[in-house]
């Protein structure tokens, strides 16, 4: 990993032509450590090799406009000029994930006291929640360094997402699960092709040992979308921020509220949000940022409320099996951000999940899966509490769909009634 000079990246905002810049990433200029700012080329790194911090993309955006944006395609390749990809890359085979719905949810508003409230549906995307939308960068990004297998360690969604981007840009998959995951989830990641292989333990257990598998030659030529693709991946989240507002009449909400499982999406969306601001993109206004938690993994929630910046490790237990990740590598992030802006960090349990997954289904006619649970729940609470404010406009995320965790609400779920095919027995049966 090279340190980066002057030379060979630009901070500029010219947006010249004549730099040196490697136009396989963009507007990318550099890796940069968001712990002590050291930057680097463009490679797949992750951590800073001065401080161990996690690297992130930096770029030189110069001039991007609402009217260049909406003359792109209804995917995230809208906004290509804001990730680390190249300007063709909506022509070159991809699950084109991305422009889900923002569903103005008035009838879960009314009931829950809201004034205003939108879900974006995420589970729309090509494999049913928002981890496509950062498998898209970590295809282009395995592609730019000559990668020939696509691999992670994941809660399940990932692992789908990669193994059928994988299928559509012709890359060899194999993928790493904890054995005990949601049947749905094990169907999906297999079906696209590619190897899943489940490992006996937690999410945790199975990172760690894809940590080791990178180091080793077994995983050589091998691209981890979310270990060392990780800076490129990580950005797919921000077009969640950027979709957000530009569906919102370019306008970023006044609060939102957002599962964390590593603390990822959550990081890229506020960073979406400054980005859109700083590009004069949207009126620079505060928002504030709501992380959800499930109780049986809350690492972040309990350093919250206890007041702490370390967050101590969990082993989970929980049905929100995708955010069960008990040493969330972006956690301390979380908590900056959601105090910096006036956030909160809340959790909620296991049989509130399930009346939180009914409630969206029945006010909205959209079907979570538990993550998607775990937020309508946190919202549910933090209104009660009166953390969030009802009368600002909300926004929550629904990044999974409810067909992917069925057994979390199988047992409640029969036919109203099984009569004979006539009209007296559908009258009985009605009265
Ligand atoms: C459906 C769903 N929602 C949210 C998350 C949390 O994402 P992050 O790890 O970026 O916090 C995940 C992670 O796997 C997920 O599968
Ligand atoms: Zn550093």
């Amino acid at each position: 990993m090279a340190l980066a000079t002057t030379e060979n990246t630009t901070t500029s905002s010219s947006g010249r032509a004549d730099d040196t810049r490697d136009r396989r990433f963009g507007p990318a200029v550099a890796l940069s450590c968001r712990e002590c700012g050291a930057r680097y080329d463009l490679g797949p790194d992750f951590a800073c090799s001065e401080c161990f911090g996690p690297l992130e993309i930096a770029y030189d955006f110069g001039r991007v406009t609402r009217e260049q944006i909406a003359e792109g395609p209804t995917n995230i390749w809208r906004y290509r000029s804001l990730l680390p990809v190249p300007e063709d890359v909506a022509s070159k085979p991809n699950m084109a994930p991305g422009w889900t719905k923002l569903v103005n949810a008035g009838n879960l508003a009314r009931e829950l006291g809201i004034r205003s409230l939108h879900v974006k549906d995420d589970s729309g995307n090509p494999t049913h929640s928002f981890k496509d939308r950062v498998v898209a960068i970590a295809v282009e990004a395995a592609r730019n360094f000559g990668f020939h297998t696509l691999s992670c360690s994941s809660t399940g969604n990932l692992a789908g997402a990669v193994t059928a981007a994988a299928a559509r840009a012709g890359l060899d998959a194999c993928v790493f699960i904890p054995s005990d995951l949601e049947q749905a989830k094990i169907v999906m990641a297999s079906v696209y092709g590619g190897r899943l292989i489940g490992i006996e333990g937690t999410y945790d257990d199975v990172n760690r040992f894809c940590s080791e598998l990178i180091g080793d030659e077994l995983g050589d030529q091998w691209g981890f979308v979310n270990v060392n693709l990780r800076p490129y991946y990580a950005e797919g989240s921000k077009t969640l921020a950027y979709e957000i507002a530009e569906q919102l009449g370019w306008r970023i909400p006044d609060q939102i509220v957002i599962p964390v499982a590593s603390g990822s999406q959550l990081t890229k969306v506020d960073k979406g949000f400054k980005e859109l601001i700083r590009l004069g993109l949207v009126e620079d206004r505060p928002y504030k940022i709501f992380a959800a938690q499930a109780e049986g993994c809350s690492p972040v929630s309990a350093a919250y409320k206890a007041g702490h910046d370390v967050i101590r490790p969990v082993k989970p237990d929980t049905i929100a099996k995708s955010l069960a990740i008990g040493n969330p590598a972006d956690g301390p992030y979380v908590l900056d951000i959601a105090r910096r802006t006036g956030g909160a960090v809340e959790d909620v349990t296991d049989a509130e999940i399930v009346d939180a997954i009914r409630l969206l289904a029945r006010t909205e006619g959209i079907f979570a899966e538990t993550a998607g649970g775990v937020v309508v729940g946190v919202l549910r609470k933090l209104v009660a509490s009166g953390t969030l404010d009802p009368d600002a406009e909300t926004v929550i995320l629904n990044t999974g769909d409810g067909l992917k965790t069925l057994d979390a609400v199988a047992a409640e779920a029969r036919p109203t009634a099984v009569i004979r095919p006539s009209l007296d027995a559908f009258r009985a049966a009605i009265a």
